[in-house]
Protein backbone atom coordinates (compact mmCIF):
# COMPACT_ATOMS: atom_id res chain seq x y z
CA UNK A 1 0.00 0.00 0.00
CA UNK A 2 1.19 3.64 -0.53
CA UNK A 3 1.27 6.34 1.88
CA UNK A 4 2.11 10.17 2.07
CA UNK A 5 4.69 11.09 4.03
CA UNK A 6 5.47 14.99 4.75
CA UNK A 7 4.55 14.73 0.65
CA UNK A 8 6.46 12.28 -0.70
CA UNK A 9 4.70 9.38 -1.55
CA UNK A 10 5.97 5.81 0.50
CA UNK A 11 5.20 2.62 0.37
CA UNK A 12 4.79 0.05 3.20
CA UNK A 13 3.67 -3.36 3.67
CA UNK A 14 0.48 -4.16 5.39
CA UNK A 15 0.98 -4.05 9.24
CA UNK A 16 3.39 -1.04 8.72
CA UNK A 17 3.51 1.73 11.72
CA UNK A 18 3.08 5.01 11.03
CA UNK A 19 7.03 5.41 12.71
CA UNK A 20 8.24 2.19 11.12
CA UNK A 21 6.83 4.14 7.82
CA UNK A 22 8.93 7.19 8.50
CA UNK A 23 12.06 5.81 10.00
CA UNK A 24 12.10 3.23 7.58
CA UNK A 25 11.75 5.88 4.27
CA UNK A 26 14.77 8.22 6.59
CA UNK A 27 12.14 10.51 8.35
CA UNK A 28 12.73 11.18 11.84
CA UNK A 29 10.04 11.00 14.85
CA UNK A 30 10.99 11.26 18.41
CA UNK A 31 9.77 8.35 20.29
CA UNK A 32 10.43 7.70 24.48
CA UNK A 33 8.38 4.08 25.50
CA UNK A 34 9.68 2.72 22.36
CA UNK A 35 12.14 0.24 21.39
CA UNK A 36 12.09 -1.37 18.36
CA UNK A 37 12.88 -4.82 19.69
CA UNK A 38 9.40 -4.74 21.51
CA UNK A 39 6.52 -4.72 21.00
CA UNK A 40 4.81 -0.90 20.39
CA UNK A 41 3.02 -0.13 23.82
CA UNK A 42 2.00 3.34 23.40
CA UNK A 43 2.37 5.24 26.93
CA UNK A 44 4.23 8.35 26.28
CA UNK A 45 2.79 10.45 23.87
CA UNK A 46 5.77 11.69 22.46
CA UNK A 47 5.23 10.18 18.77
CA UNK A 48 2.78 12.20 17.86
CA UNK A 49 1.97 12.54 14.22
CA UNK A 50 -0.59 14.93 11.96
CA UNK A 51 -3.18 12.58 9.77
CA UNK A 52 -5.01 14.06 7.40
CA UNK A 53 -8.66 13.81 8.60
CA UNK A 54 -7.84 12.96 12.38
CA UNK A 55 -9.34 14.90 15.30
CA UNK A 56 -5.83 15.45 16.63
CA UNK A 57 -2.70 14.19 16.74
CA UNK A 58 -1.74 10.08 16.89
CA UNK A 59 1.23 7.83 18.21
CA UNK A 60 3.00 7.02 15.34
CA UNK A 61 4.30 4.07 17.35
CA UNK A 62 0.89 1.88 17.68
CA UNK A 63 -0.94 3.50 14.65
CA UNK A 64 -1.40 1.43 11.28
CA UNK A 65 -0.37 2.57 7.79
CA UNK A 66 -3.88 2.97 5.94
CA UNK A 67 -3.56 2.97 2.00
CA UNK A 68 -3.68 6.60 1.15
CA UNK A 69 -3.23 8.04 4.45
CA UNK A 70 -1.24 11.87 4.59
CA UNK A 71 1.08 11.92 7.50
CA UNK A 72 2.90 15.07 8.72
CA UNK A 73 5.89 14.70 10.75
CA UNK A 74 6.01 18.92 11.31
CA UNK A 75 2.48 18.95 12.54
CA UNK A 76 2.68 22.08 15.14
CA UNK A 77 -0.13 20.85 17.13
CA UNK A 78 1.24 16.78 17.18
CA UNK A 79 4.67 18.14 18.18
CA UNK A 80 3.27 21.18 20.74
CA UNK A 81 2.16 17.49 22.37
CA UNK A 82 5.52 15.72 22.22
CA UNK A 83 7.04 18.47 23.98
CA UNK A 84 4.88 19.45 26.58
CA UNK A 85 4.88 15.61 27.03
CA UNK A 86 8.78 15.94 27.84
CA UNK A 87 8.24 19.01 29.56
CA UNK A 88 6.20 17.33 32.55
CA UNK A 89 8.46 14.62 32.42
CA UNK A 90 11.46 16.53 32.97
CA UNK A 91 9.85 18.32 35.32
CA UNK A 92 9.49 15.55 37.74
CA UNK A 93 13.29 14.37 37.90
CA UNK A 94 15.63 15.67 40.38
CA UNK A 95 18.32 16.13 38.18
CA UNK A 96 18.38 16.60 34.46
CA UNK A 97 18.91 13.68 32.61
CA UNK A 98 22.99 12.76 31.59
CA UNK A 99 23.58 14.04 28.64
CA UNK A 100 24.22 10.10 27.05
CA UNK A 101 20.91 8.99 27.56
CA UNK A 102 17.82 9.04 25.69
CA UNK A 103 16.21 11.34 27.42
CA UNK A 104 18.29 14.03 26.77
CA UNK A 105 18.61 13.55 23.34
CA UNK A 106 14.41 13.50 22.63
CA UNK A 107 14.74 16.65 24.99
CA UNK A 108 17.16 18.24 22.56
CA UNK A 109 15.45 16.54 19.52
CA UNK A 110 11.77 18.30 20.54
CA UNK A 111 13.88 21.48 21.67
CA UNK A 112 12.64 21.57 25.47
CA UNK A 113 15.17 23.25 26.92
CA UNK A 114 13.49 23.91 30.32
CA UNK A 115 10.19 22.66 31.98
CA UNK A 116 7.37 25.35 33.12
CA UNK A 117 6.54 23.29 35.96
CA UNK A 118 7.70 23.17 39.08
CA UNK A 119 5.00 20.52 40.38
CA UNK A 120 5.92 17.65 42.84
CA UNK A 121 9.55 16.10 42.11
CA UNK A 122 10.70 12.08 42.92
CA UNK A 123 12.43 11.85 46.07
CA UNK A 124 15.35 9.86 45.83
CA UNK A 125 15.19 6.36 46.48
CA UNK A 126 18.29 3.88 45.31
CA UNK A 127 18.02 0.20 45.35
CA UNK A 128 21.39 -1.43 45.23
CA UNK A 129 20.85 -4.78 46.52
CA UNK A 130 21.53 -6.17 43.17
CA UNK A 131 25.24 -7.22 42.31
CA UNK A 132 25.05 -5.68 39.12
CA UNK A 133 21.87 -3.91 38.34
CA UNK A 134 21.54 -0.23 40.31
CA UNK A 135 17.66 1.28 40.04
CA UNK A 136 17.61 4.45 40.94
CA UNK A 137 14.08 5.29 40.92
CA UNK A 138 13.78 8.83 41.06
CA UNK A 139 14.78 8.68 37.45
CA UNK A 140 12.37 6.46 36.50
CA UNK A 141 9.60 7.65 34.12
CA UNK A 142 7.55 4.97 33.64
CA UNK A 143 8.21 4.33 30.09
CA UNK A 144 7.77 0.48 30.51
CA UNK A 145 10.30 -0.55 28.30
CA UNK A 146 12.33 -2.63 31.42
CA UNK A 147 9.38 -4.50 32.12
CA UNK A 148 8.88 -5.30 28.65
CA UNK A 149 12.35 -6.04 27.75
CA UNK A 150 12.17 -8.35 30.98
CA UNK A 151 9.41 -10.08 29.64
CA UNK A 152 9.74 -10.18 26.05
CA UNK A 153 13.55 -10.46 25.12
CA UNK A 154 14.45 -12.45 28.12
CA UNK A 155 11.42 -14.37 29.83
CA UNK A 156 12.23 -13.66 33.08
CA UNK A 157 9.32 -11.66 34.36
CA UNK A 158 11.25 -9.99 36.84
CA UNK A 159 9.52 -6.24 36.89
CA UNK A 160 6.46 -4.78 37.13
CA UNK A 161 5.18 -1.22 37.00
CA UNK A 162 3.28 -0.17 40.07
CA UNK A 163 1.19 2.45 41.28
CA UNK A 164 -0.38 5.23 38.54
CA UNK A 165 0.53 8.68 37.83
CA UNK A 166 3.02 10.58 39.56
CA UNK A 167 3.59 7.63 42.19
CA UNK A 168 3.96 5.12 39.20
CA UNK A 169 7.33 3.37 39.34
CA UNK A 170 8.63 -0.29 38.66
CA UNK A 171 9.54 -2.69 41.57
CA UNK A 172 11.63 -6.34 41.07
CA UNK A 173 10.29 -9.03 42.24
CA UNK A 174 7.47 -8.35 45.05
CA UNK A 175 9.33 -5.08 45.59
CA UNK A 176 12.41 -7.29 47.05
CA UNK A 177 14.76 -5.79 45.01
CA UNK A 178 16.49 -7.11 41.94
CA UNK A 179 18.84 -9.42 44.03
CA UNK A 180 15.61 -11.49 45.40
CA UNK A 181 13.67 -11.55 42.23
CA UNK A 182 13.15 -13.59 39.22
CA UNK A 183 16.03 -11.42 37.72
CA UNK A 184 18.81 -13.15 35.53
CA UNK A 185 20.88 -10.37 34.94
CA UNK A 186 20.86 -10.28 31.69
CA UNK A 187 21.01 -6.49 31.49
CA UNK A 188 18.23 -6.46 29.20
CA UNK A 189 16.46 -3.73 31.52
CA UNK A 190 19.56 -1.30 31.51
CA UNK A 191 19.96 -1.71 28.02
CA UNK A 192 16.54 -0.39 27.32
CA UNK A 193 16.08 2.45 30.15
CA UNK A 194 16.17 5.98 28.31
CA UNK A 195 16.85 7.53 31.07
CA UNK A 196 19.55 5.64 33.28
CA UNK A 197 17.03 4.95 36.24
CA UNK A 198 18.46 1.48 35.80
CA UNK A 199 22.19 0.97 35.16
CA UNK A 200 24.90 -1.75 35.58
CA UNK A 201 26.36 -0.87 38.69
CA UNK A 202 29.92 -0.83 37.31
CA UNK A 203 29.08 1.92 34.87
CA UNK A 204 27.44 3.93 37.64
CA UNK A 205 30.77 3.23 40.19
CA UNK A 206 32.73 4.78 37.30
CA UNK A 207 30.96 7.75 36.27
CA UNK A 208 31.04 8.61 40.20
CA UNK A 209 34.59 8.17 40.26
CA UNK A 210 34.66 10.21 37.64
CA UNK A 211 32.37 12.77 38.07
CA UNK A 212 31.66 12.29 41.81
CA UNK A 213 28.19 11.86 40.58
CA UNK A 214 26.18 9.09 38.45
CA UNK A 215 25.73 11.42 35.33
S1 LIG B 1 13.32 1.99 34.93
FE1 LIG B 1 13.85 2.97 32.96
S2 LIG B 1 13.02 1.59 31.39
FE2 LIG B 1 12.03 1.03 33.35
S3 LIG B 1 10.11 2.18 33.33
FE3 LIG B 1 11.63 3.39 34.46
S4 LIG B 1 12.53 4.78 32.90
FE4 LIG B 1 11.43 3.14 31.79
S1 LIG C 1 6.93 6.19 21.59
FE1 LIG C 1 4.91 6.11 20.83
S2 LIG C 1 3.66 6.42 22.56
FE2 LIG C 1 5.68 6.32 23.36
Amino acid sequence: MQVMIDGNAVEVEPGTTLLEAIRGSGGEVASLCYDERMDPFGACRVCMVGVEGAPGPLPSCTTLCREGMEISTTDETALRVAGAVVELVLSELPEAPGEHTELAAVAKQLNVTKTRWTGAVHEKDEDLRHPYLAFRHELCISCGRCVRACDEVQGAFALTVTGRGFSSNVAAGVDSGFAESSCVSCGACADTCPTDAIVELRLLELAIERNGSGE
